[in-house]
């Protein structure tokens, strides 16, 4: 909604009110036809990766809405639900100059109230990677993405393309139940912004020292080497077994998977095939995971 030239991001916090906000979204296009309006779902501590999905989606879209919700029901035991940073006024702020018209802000109670039984679980696609890491994590995320789209009923909806493996279990989901608002063909994945150092832009940055920090950006680098070496030919475990030892001496703790991927079913690839395929890596530092994902080309390109 733009007053006088001075932009005002509408927050609003009940389901009432989003559906007040929608409809008149929906009447405010240029044409007679009802306005278009582009959905990104966040859980806050906005960063220029999120940004850029922004920017994207009022490219796309007439309307921007922005979701920030900590989904609980995504969160394992012993994971950071309590630590992941909270900062409303702060994203808000950052909405509000980026031109976004709506902010869906929903309390855990609008969003899961008393006697909520549902849930989605989408096999297969959630099985490997951070679905075998974290039971359960993609059954909430499926769940909570679903009551979004229901919620705001978006043309088109933007994700990054760092969490590949939701990104993925969203569109199956999308595909599996014939949703319209968006159909699967309206699930836009953005590609990943990086820091100058190549580290995946997260809000999970935020938990690294700084000399972690410096650690971190072994990642990108020991996932590039190793797909040159996967294009080039070489063994594909021997590949993801050099890249995991360059992390170990880089600093890093522990690695919870670095492997190749069909990159639409998320089946492990042993050898790279006629299509192209995704590397995929989890790895913690002190307390922190970090995941990042890559395209390897069947062709050998340099990317
Ligand atoms: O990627 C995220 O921030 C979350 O998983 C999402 C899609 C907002 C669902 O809670």
């Amino acid at each position: 909604m733009h007053i006088e030239g001075v932009h005002r991001v509408q927050t609003v916090k009940t389901l009432s009110m989003l559906r007040n906000a929608i409809k008149s979204l929906r009447e405010t296009g240029l044409s007679e036809a009802s306005a278009t309006i582009g959905l990104v779902p966040t859980m806050g501590a906005l960063h220029e990766g999120h940004l850029t999905l922004m920017r994207e989606a009022a490219k796309q879209c007439d309307h921007v809405v922005a979701s920030i919700f900590v989904n609980p029901t995504q969160f394992g035991e012993g994971e950071d639900l309590d630590a992941y940073p909270r900062q409303l006024a702060q994203d808000s702020a950052m909405l509000e100059a980026e031109g976004v018209a709506v902010l869906w802000a929903p309390s855990v109670e609008e969003m899961y109230p008393e006697g909520f039984a549902s849930s989605i679980s989408v096999s297969g696609v959630s099985a490997n990677f951070c679905g075998a890491d974290r039971p359960g994590h993609f059954d909430g995320v499926a769940s909570v993405v679903c009551k979004l789209f229901n919620q705001v009923t978006p043309d088109k909806a933007f994700f990054g393309e760092k969490d590949w493996q939701q990104l993925a279990v969203i569109r199956t989901m999308a595909r599996d139940l014939d949703l319209t608002r968006p159909h699967v063909s309206g699930i836009v994945g953005v590609p990943t912004v990086r820091e100058d150092d190549g580290l995946a832009m997260s809000s999970r940055n935020r938990y690294l020292s700084a000399e972690q920090r410096e650690q971190a950006a072994a990642l990108p680098r020991a996932m590039k080497a190793a797909i040159a070496s996967i294009e080039s030919g070489a063994n594909v475990a021997a590949s993801t077994s050099d890249l995991e030892k360059a992390l170990l001496s880089a600093g890093f703790d522990s690695i919870d998977y670095a492997a190749l991927a069909d990159p639409m079913s998320l089946q492990l690839l042993d050898k790279l095939r006629e299509s192209d395929a995704r590397l995929l890596v989890a790895a913690r530092i002190g307390g922190t995971r970090l995941i990042d994902n890559m395209p390897v080309s069947a062709r050998g390109e340099k990317r």
